[in-house]
């Protein structure tokens, strides 16, 4: 554990702390409050099916919604019990059926995995000593690295909010009628006098950090980069930009593809993004179990990042880099200073992003005036996670903390970074430097992109 790692570290990104960030009272509420927002969401996503769903695979790219329940709880269990409590193990037998290296998605379902009503038990007999640990963990700036700032409650909290994500991308794959229901996100209101993209001048800005208390250890620490001048979209393309590439050719023409890519296209058929059809002359896609027409002026949804590419290089454009992404969604040129988010140093409400699972989909583009950022880029933070050009890789002076599997395992040209979170991300698991990856083959994920150009 090196200095820079600390939470107490000078705010090397310069933006002040987030408000009681240092005070361990207002860290306790703080990780209550996350810890008991992801138990309800859990809740939500598997008592809305019935047993034989939770044990069911849904999709041979995903567990079973019984193994994530368990598999939260485990976590919970060997950080919160086990490392800062110092427990012995509630049920040591289980700790590899729940290890996700030792088993893949795949083969989870013929595992002897605990029932829905045992994986409920222990989840809340986990969750209920886990409290009682966090009413007397030492939080102080002093203290022990796992618990100094309530790290371990935080990382338990978003590891939790992950695999919520992750169920919900279940559900999606599910094939049988809607379990969820959610209202409609806001509407646009000024999107008609939106520019079509921002401009952001040439220079340094601060990537990642070194001062926000549960970030990740792939988001520290905080540096320097350098980046010449860039247009960048306002907004993520949207559904009707995507079916212009469509009609136009965009799968059958080998010119916009990388070589993985096209081969990707032909052995699949690829035609469009995952959960579209064509029915009667018109696109359709099924989203959580409801059939509707496919909406023009939402972003695009469930696309790989090879269809990101060759959308981009279509429109004769390109992805943006992911230093790219975080100048335009944290620089404040008034300031030098990066943001913790796009329209400032304040948690989001839910007037500037589409979080949470509040909605079941991405508010059309233009909406979220009030989450903005200073380069004028808009719904960076929410709605669709957004593909980068960029591998998944350590910032100078990374270091692995608590686990190498976090983020170290993972880092090298097989995976691109995607930012900015989606309608399906809680906001402990989401801020302007928070870092997701993933195979560039992968479209079942709830993403999109938007497009980028030298200035
Ligand atoms: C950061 C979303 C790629 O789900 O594989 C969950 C998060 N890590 N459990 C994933 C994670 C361990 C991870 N992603
Ligand atoms: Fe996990």
């Amino acid at each position: 554990m090196t200095d820079d790692r600390a939470p107490s570290a000078p705010a090397a990104d310069g933006f002040p702390p987030a408000p009681g960030s240092h005070d361990p009272e207002a860290l306790r509420r703080r990780a209550l409050d996350a810890l008991l927002t992801a138990r309800a969401r859990t809740a939500t996503l598997t008592d809305s099916v019935e047993d034989g769903e939770l044990t069911a695979q849904h999709s041979p790219l995903m567990s079973p919604l019984v193994w994530d329940l368990a598999h939260i709880g485990n976590q919970e269990e060997q950080w919160l019990l086990r490392a800062v409590g110092g427990r012995q193990a509630l049920r040591p037998e289980i700790d590899g059926l729940y290890d996700a290296f030792e088993h893949p998605r795949s083969a989870r379902p013929s595992l002897p995995l605990l029932a829905p009503a045992e994986a409920r038990t222990y989840a809340s007999d986990v969750r209920g000593r886990a409290l009682d640990i966090l009413e007397a963990a030492p939080l102080h700036e002093g203290g022990r690295p796992l618990e100094r700032a309530g790290f371990a409650f935080g990382m338990i909290a978003q590891h939790e909010q992950q695999h919520d994500e992750t169920m919900l991308i279940t559900h999606q794959l599910r094939s049988r009628p809607a379990a969820l229901t959610a209202p409609a996100p806001p509407d646009p209101t000024d999107a008609g006098s939106l520019p079509g993209e921002v401009l952001v001048p040439a220079g340094p800005f601060t990537m990642g950090t070194s001062a926000e208390p549960w970030a990740l250890d792939n988001e520290r620490p905080a540096h320097r980069r350098e980046v010449a001048a860039f247009h960048l979209d306002t907004s993520p393309v949207t559904c009707g930009a995507y079916q212009r590439f469509m009609a136009d050719g965009g799968y059958t023409d080998p010119r916009w593809w990388a070589p993985e890519g096209w081969d990707m296209v032909r052995e699949h058929g690829l035609t469009a993004p995952l959960f579209w059809h064509r029915d009667a002359g018109q696109w359709l896609r099924r989203r959580f179990g409801v059939t509707e027409p496919v909406p023009e002026d939402e972003p695009v949804l469930h696309v790989s990042w090879y269809e990101a590419d060759a959308y981009a290089r279509w429109a004769g454009r390109r992805l943006p880099t992911e230093s790219e992404w975080e100048k335009a969604a944290r620089h404040d040129p008034a300031t030098g200073r990066s943001l913790r988010y796009p329209w400032g140093d304040t948690d989001p409400t839910p007037e500037h992003a589409n979080l949470g699972q509040r909605h079941l989909r991405p508010a059309r583009a233009g909406a979220y005036p009030a989450g903005r950022a200073p380069s004028g880029a808009g719904q960076l933070i929410g709605d669709v996670w957004e593909w980068t050009s960029s591998d998944f890789l350590p910032y100078p002076g990374f270091v692995a903390f608590p686990y190498r599997e976090y983020s170290d395992v993972f880092f090298g040209p097989g995976h691109k970074v995607l930012r900015g979170g989606s309608f399906a991300v809680d906001q402990v698991a989401c801020r302007g430097t928070f870092r997701n990856w993933d195979l560039p083959v992968r479209r079942q994920i709830f993403s999109g992109f938007r497009t980028a150009r030298d200035a």
